[in-house]
């Protein structure tokens, strides 16, 4: 990636799970990037990182007052690009479902509340921040087994069916966002399968060429959102351009 070109000159950029895995690799890529202004990093642990044009605030997406402080302390600067990098598959005894016998509505509810809810309200607060008069991006990291018209295998319910909704509150929101604001794009994105915690337990059969690093992921998607037009605003898009059906 050789920094970001569609943007205006020094691009202001909100990072939503400024924590994870992909979401570290992001706020590396952008400190770097010459036409990026201000990072405002947010992540429910502590970031150990400042400076460099980033700042860190706390947040918790399953919590909206913190999400609507996270959206105030950017102030006045008007936004660019936000970045939604949060998201679960597993989490101490919950897993990805293999069978419906499997299926518990506590494990349900908390994978909507982190993949669905929490996201749906980061761009309630942090929509209205984006600038009016030149392009800009809110992106929200969705999975390519979200789709349910490329579903062929099953499983993974919860994480399948709480991807599929996030892409329904992309595309709603997308199309009242643009009323507003013309030049705007707000998107979903599969990242590619990316060695994180996230995936750790789920890719020992994954062929290494199709197994990223954060960083190559991170690379490949900045490179899509700069090639993004208001055209593809609602449209969900994997880490090569290529659109996803939903
Ligand atoms: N890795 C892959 O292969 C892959 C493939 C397809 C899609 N994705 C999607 O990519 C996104 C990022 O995943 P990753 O691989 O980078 O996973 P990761 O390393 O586990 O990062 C997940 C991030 O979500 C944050 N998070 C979880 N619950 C939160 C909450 N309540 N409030 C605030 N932050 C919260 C975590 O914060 P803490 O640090 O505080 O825990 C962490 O920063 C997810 O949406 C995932 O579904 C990943």
């Amino acid at each position: 990636m050789n920094g970001l070109t569609s943007f205006t000159d020094s691009a202001n950029v909100a990072v939503i799970g400024a924590s994870g895995g992909i979401g570290n690799a992001f706020c590396d890529a952008l400190a770097e990037d010459p036409a990026v202004g201000k990072v405002f990093a947010f992540s429910r642990r502590t970031l150990e990182r400042d400076g460099n044009g980033l700042t860190w605030q706390p947040i918790d997406i399953e919590d909206e007052n913190t999400i609507e402080r996270a959206a105030d302390s950017v102030g006045e600067t008007p936004l660019d690009l936000v970045l939604v990098l949060t998201g679960i598959l597993h989490e101490g005894e919950l897993r990805p479902e293999r069978r419906m016998s499997e299926l518990a509505p506590d494990s349900i509810a908390r994978v909507f509340a982190i993949n669905t809810i929490g996201p749906t309200l980061v761009a309630k607060h942090f929509l209205p921040k984006l600038r009016r008069d030149a392009k800009t991006v809110f992106a929200a990291l969705s999975a390519r087994v979200g789709s349910i018209g490329d579903n062929r295998l099953g499983g993974w319910a919860s994480y399948r069916a709480s991807k599929a909704a996030l892409n329904q509150f992309v595309r709603t929101l997308s199309i009242e966002h643009a009323r507003r604001r013309p030049k705007s794009v707000v998107v979903s994105l599969h990242p590619g399968t990316v060695r994180t915690s996230l995936s750790e337990p789920f890719t020992a059969r994954t062929p290494a060429e199709k197994l990223f690093t954060p960083e190559q992921s991170a690379g490949y998607l900045l490179e899509v959102i700069d090639r993004l037009g208001p055209d593809d605003t609602g449209g969900f898009f994997a880490w090569d351009g290529t659109r996803i059906e939903y």
